[in-house]
C-alpha cells in the first residue's frame, strides 16, 4: 500500500492542512509506504514571487518534519526536482478532455475570486493527476476540497489504461470526515488565500489576538445556546483538546453560563499546546537547515527512481518508445 499527497508552499501552513491532510499522512507512515512532496510547481499557479516560493518550500519542509514526517521511512521531496512530472502531465493531458477541466471547482472558484485565468491554473489537475500517477499511488489523502481533482485523477487514469493498456494504479482518496472541512476563524472553510487561518506555528501573541478576536453573536453568557455545536471555537476545540474537555465546554455553552471569552481562551490555551512539542521541534530544525536540505536532496532520488521506471512504462505503453 502506497499512499502519497502533496501541499503547495504558496503560504503558510494552518491547522486545516494540518488536520485535513498531514496528521492522516504521518499516520499512515505507521502501515505501509508513503510519498509526501512539497507542490512547488503547483504553486506557480497562483505565486509570482520567486523569493517568497523559495522561502515558503523551506518552511513547509520544515512544517513536515516537525509535524512528524520520518524522512528516513517516507520518501520526502520538491516536486520540480523530479521534472518527469511535467513529461506525465502532457502525456496524460492529451487524453484529457476540455470539458472534464472546465468542470473543475477549484478552477471556476479560483477565477471567480479573480486569479487570471493562465494555462497553468486549467492544467492544474492534470498535473496534480501526473504527480499521483507517476508514483503508483494507492491512497491519497486530503480534504474534501481536493475530492473532484481526485475523480478525475481516476477518470485519467481509466482513460489512459483503456486507450494505450494496462499502465497505471487507480488511486483512491482518503477524505477524514471527521476533519473534511477545518472551518476558518470566520466560519468559512479555513484556507490561505481567505486569510481566516489559525496557523501551525504561529506566535504565539498574534495567534492569542487572532483566536480572541473571533466574531460570535451577541447574546449573554447566561442565556442557552441550544446551537452550541454549530461554535466555531467549540469545533475547533474538538480538534485540539481531548473529546472528553471539548465536550464538557459544549455542554455548559449550551446550557448557559460559559461566556464567549472563557471559551475563546481555552480554545488558545488547547490549541498552543496542542503543537508545542511541534514547535520545539521545528526550532530545532531551523538550527539545522543542512539537514533539511540533504533529506530533500536523498528524497528527490529516490522518488526519481520509481518517477523514471513509470515514466518509461508510459512512454512504451503510448507508442513514444
Ligand atoms: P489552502 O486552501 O489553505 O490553500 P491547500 O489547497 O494548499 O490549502 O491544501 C493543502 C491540503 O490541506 C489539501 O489536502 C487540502 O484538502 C487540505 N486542507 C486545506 N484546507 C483545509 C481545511 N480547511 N480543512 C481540511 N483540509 C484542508
Ligand atoms: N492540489 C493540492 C492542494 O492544493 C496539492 C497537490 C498537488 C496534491 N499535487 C497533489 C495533493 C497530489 C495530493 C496529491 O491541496
Amino acid at each position: 500500500m502506497r499512499t502519497l499527497t502533496g501541499i503547495q508552499p504558496s503560504g503558510t501552513l494552518h491547522i486545516g492542512n494540518y488536520f485535513g491532510a498531514m496528521r492522516p499522512a504521518i499516520e499512515a507512515q505507521k502501515q505501509g509506504e508513503c510519498f509526501y512532496f512539497i507542490a512547488d510547481y503547483h504553486s506557480m499557479t497562483s505565486l509570482f514571487d520567486p523569493a517568497e516560493r523559495r522561502a515558503n518550500t523551506m518552511d513547509v519542509a520544515l512544517d513536515w518534519l516537525a509535524c512528524g514526517l520520518d524522512p528516513k521511512h517516507s520518501v520526502f521531496w520538491k516536486q520540480s526536482d523530479v521534472p518527469e512530472v511535467c513529461e506525465l502531465t502532457w502525456l496524460i493531458g492529451s487524453l484529457t478532455p476540455m470539458g472534464l477541466l472546465e468542470r473543475a471547482h477549484s478552477y471556476k472558484d479560483k477565477t471567480a475570486r479573480g486569479l487570471s485565468a493562465n494555462f497553468g491554473l486549467f492544467a492544474y489537475p492534470v498535473l496534480m493527476a501526473a504527480d499521483i500517477l507517476l508514483y503508483n499511488s494507492d491512497l491519497v489523502p486530503v480534504g474534501k476540497d481536493q475530492k473532484q481533482h481526485l475523480e478525475m485523477t481516476r477518470d485519467i487514469a481509466i482513460k489512459f489504461n483503456q486507450s494505450y493498456g494496462e499502465t497505471f494504479v487507480v488511486p483512491e482518496e482518503q477524505i477524514r470526515d471527521d476533519v473534511a472541512t477545518v472551518p476558518g476563524l470566520d466560519g468559512q472553510k479555513m484556507s490561505k488565500s481567505y486569510g481566516n487561518t489559525l496557523d501551525i506555528f504561529g506566535g504565539e501573541k498574534a495567534m492569542r489576538k487572532k483566536i480572541m478576536s473571533i466574531v460570535m453573536d451577541s447574546r449573554t453568557p447566561d442565556e442557552p445556546k441550544p446551537d452550541a455545536e454549530k461554535n466555531i471555537a467549540i469545533q475547533i476545540l474538538k480538534l485540539v483538546a481531548p473529546a472528553d474537555v471539548a465536550l464538557d465546554y459544549e455542554n455548559r455553552l449550551r446550557a448557559g453560563g460559559l461566556g464567549y471569552g472563557d471559551l475563546k481562551k481555552a480554545l488558545f490555551e488547547h490549541y498552543w499546546n496542542f503543537f508545542t512539542s511541534y514547535r520545539e521541534k521545528r526550532a530545532e530544525l531551523a538550527g539545522n537547515l543542512d539537514y533539511v536540505e540533504q533529506a530533500l536532496t536523498d528524497g528527490a532520488e529516490r522518488a526519481r527512481s520509481v518517477a523514471s521506471e513509470v515514466l518509461t512504462k508510459a512512454r512504451t505503453a503510448c507508442g513514444l518508445s
